[in-house]
This record gives structure tokens, sequence and C-alpha cells, in this order.
């Protein structure tokens, strides 16, 4: 099999790789080692930035998406019982976000590339990725059972945090960035109206908390729990009743239960991998990166990658010059440090450590009262969540 851009990963960042290519005219080869149910109903994120919204629509997957999406002007902090809504249009010159869920989007895109893209492999396993830094680089698979080669002029690993393609940069041109966390996510997925028409951002004693939302009558909420939690160690009760303790507000607030339809752990870690870029090889999404969730950047910043790398191709089309190839790392990196920094700050703002002293506590909330009080600070925090500009840093 043959193809110019050969794409590993049907997620988020392989699946719109695909669509943005066939637009620009340049045909592709999706390997996904997944069934497409899988893909379809592997529940993550849920936050789409401003950014992301606009070129979901350019793309020409907005469609449901501007229906059954919900845009959102703000979001609430919630803090020593009280509770502070961020303004975002105010802050930042009219920028929102959208809730939709991951999984829609990549149904979205599964549909445009099946009815008009090109071939994309379900249960297509990429083995390897073989000769980066040659002329014809080459991605041995197995699909169905039986082997096949799928040869390329570019191979762009969008194959997640556990995929092959960042195997095939050598260890003396990698450099790792990481650091782990002490806490993971309990989340939940009920079938009960959102208690609040924002995403609730709540800081405790007792760790941290998230209400957000899939729809208007599915919630989707977020428990700070130790790492290495199984779903199972927590009764649906249990889970409601820690919820309704880390929402407390002074006011009237409640927070509606419902039938839970899913529970599961989603472990915390920030790591960055440099160079993204090996010969003709490159990296995109999670096989590059990860940011732990608060802030919801991840599948935003997935986006920013390939929207990059595809203007990137284009322009080395049109005019023959690599310049924009070769500066696709430096170009993706200046932005993802930026959610690095985003996400670390969020996280270490919100949730308590095992070993937090009663000064980190303190720190925390006085971190919590300068963006409730500071319009500066606020807007740092509003320009960061609604996105940094796609192809560059903030
Ligand atoms: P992925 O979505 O991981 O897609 C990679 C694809 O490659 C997968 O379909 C995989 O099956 C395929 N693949 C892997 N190896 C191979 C191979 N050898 N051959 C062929 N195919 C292969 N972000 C948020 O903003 N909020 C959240 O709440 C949130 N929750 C998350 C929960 C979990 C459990 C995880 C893992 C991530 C979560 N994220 C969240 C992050 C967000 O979902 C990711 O950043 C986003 O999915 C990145 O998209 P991607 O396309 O780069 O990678
Ligand atoms: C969601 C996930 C996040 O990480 C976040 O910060 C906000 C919302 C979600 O899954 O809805």
């Amino acid at each position: 099999m043959r193809t110019t851009v050969g794409i590993i990963g049907a997620g988020p960042a392989g699946l719109l790789l695909a669509r943005l290519l066939h637009r620009a005219g340049i045909d592709s080869v999706v390997l996904e080692s997944r069934d497409r149910a899988y893909v379809e109903h592997r529940q993550r994120a849920g936050i789409l930035e401003q950014g992301t919204v606009d070129v979901l629509r350019a793309a020409g997957a907005g469609e449901r998406m501007d229906r059954e999406g919900l845009r959102h002007d703000g979001i609430e902090l919630r803090f020593d019982r009280r509770r502070h809504r961020v303004d975002f249009p105010a802050l930042t010159g009219g920028r929102s976000v959208m809730v939709y869920a991951q999984t829609e989007v990549c149904k979205d895109l599964i549909a445009l590339q099946l009815a008009d893209g090109g071939p994309l492999l379900f249960e297509a396993e990429a083995l390897a990725v073989e000769d980066a830094t040659g002329d014809r680089p080459r991605v041995p698979f197995r699909h169905q059972g039986r082997e096949d080669v799928l040869e390329c002029d570019y191979v762009v690993g969008c194959d997640g945090f556990w995929g092959v393609a960042r195997n095939a940069f050598p260890a003396a041109a990698s450099r790792v960035f990481e650091r782990s966390y002490p806490y993971a996510w309990l989340g939940i997925l009920a079938d009960v109206a959102p208690s609040h028409d924002e995403l609730v951002y709540a800081r405790h004693d007792r760790g941290f908390a998230l209400l957000s939302m899939r729809s208007p009558s599915v919630s989707r909420l977020y428990l700070q729990v130790p790492a290495g939690t199984k779903a199972e160690e927590w009764s649906d009760d249990a889970v409601w009743a820690e919820l309704e303790r880390r929402f407390e507000t002074d006011d009237d607030w409640t927070l509606e239960r419902g039938p839970l339809t899913q529970k599961s752990v989603t472990p915390m870690r920030s790591f960055v991998h440099e160079p993204m870029r090996h010969g003709r090889l490159f990296l995109a999404g999670d096989a590059a990166h990860i940011v732990p969730p608060t802030g919801a950047k991840g599948l935003n910043l997935a986006v920013g990658d390939v929207v990059t790398f595809a203007r990137a191709l284009v322009h080395a089309q049109e005019t023959g010059s690599p310049d924009l190839l070769d500066a696709y790392s430096a170009t993706c990196l200046r932005r993802i440090w930026q959610a690095e920094r985003f996400s670390y700050d969020m996280t270490t703002l919100l949730h308590s450590a095992p070993d937090a002293t009663a000064f980190d506590a303190r720190l925390q909330l006085a971190r919590l009262e300068r963006i409730a009080s500071s319009r500066a600070a606020e807007t740092d925090l509003a320009e960061a969540y609604t996105g940094f500009p796609l192809t560059g840093a903030g």
C-alpha cells in the first residue's frame, strides 16, 4: 500500500489530520488498531477551545457540533464555600468554549472520512515506523490477521501515549520532560441534568471536584482520588456523598443525583517529548505530550499540532519550501509548553496533595482569592482556558 501521508491512530488528532489533508487534496491512509465502536465510545475530553471549534467548522465537521454542542461563556471557581464566576467573553474580547464530547467529534470525523475521505482502516495495528530518515518511510502493520506495509512520503504518529511512533526516535535525539502526580480523577457519567449551567471547578480541603456535562440531560463529574485507586472501590452512593461535600456552598445550591452509567479512573501526568519530528516522521497529540486534565487542554493541543502539520505540508507542496515543516516541532512546542504550564497551575491550584501542609492550603486560597479579585489575574486564566493561538504561543 502507498500513500502521501501515513497516519497512525484514529483519535481526534489522526482523524482531523486526515480530514484537513483531504480538503487540501493530499491523500492519506489512517491505521487504527481498535475497532470503530471502541474509538467512538471511549469517554474522554469534553471541552473545545474557540480555536478548535473554528477549525472543525472550517473542515466541514461542525454541523452537528453547532446543533448539539453547548456554548459556554464562563466557568465557576468554588472555594471556601464561595462561588466566583469567570466571564470569558468579557475578559478575552468575546471568546468562549464549547461543550461537545470527544466521542462526538470522533463520530463526526469518522463518518466524513468514510463518506468521502481516503482509507481509514480499523483493527489495523502499526507495528513500527521504519526508515524515518529516508525518502520513503514505511509502516508495517497487521490488519485483520494479515501483515502489510504502508509506504509513505511522510508518517504522522497520532497514536497516543502508548503508541509505537515515538519509539522510532533514537534515544540520542530525544529528550523527555515529565512529572507524575500523587492523585487521579474518578470520573462518572450520570443520567441527570447538570446541577449548574456552567462547569464548576471546586477546591476543597478533602480534594478537587469538577462538575461538567455532556448534554442538558447528562452530567459528567470528577473527583480527586489517590493515585492507584480502582473505580470499584467507590460505591455510587459514596461518589455522590463525596461530591456533595466538596461542592458545598453557603447558599442553597444543591447537587442533583442520578443513575451512574459509567465510572472510571484517569491517571494524571505531565509529559513532553522533544523534538516532535525525526526525518519524515512527525508526532502529534498525546503521542508527543500529555497534560493533567485540569483545564481541558489535551484534545485541543492535538488539534493545534495537526493544523500546524497540515499547513506546513500544504506550504511545502505549494512553494517547494520545507521551512514550515522544519519549524513544526518548535512551533508546536511553544503552544504545548504554555498548555503544560496552565494545566500544571490549574492542577496545583485546585488539588490537595497527600503531603500538603496548612501553609500550602492557605497559598491555594490566596491564589484563588487573587483570581477572584484581580481582573489581570482573572484575564490570565480566561485567556489560557479559551485557548492560545493554534499555531504558536500565547
Ligand atoms: P488518542 O485519542 O489517544 O488516539 C490515539 C489513537 O491511536 C487511539 O485510537 C489508539 O487506539 C490508536 N493507536 C495506538 N497505538 C496504535 C498502533 N500501534 N497502531 C494503530 N493505532 C494505534 N482530555 C481532556 O481535555 N479532558 C479529559 O477529561 C480527558 N480525559 C482523558 C481520559 C483518558 C483515560 C485519557 C487517556 C485521556 C484523556 N484526556 C482528556 C486527554 C484527551 O482525551 C487526549 O489528549 C486526546 O484523546 C488526544 O488525542 P490523540 O488523537 O492525540 O490521541
Ligand atoms: C472535562 C474535562 C476536563 O478535564 C475539564 O477541565 C473540563 C471538562 C469534561 O470531560 O467534561
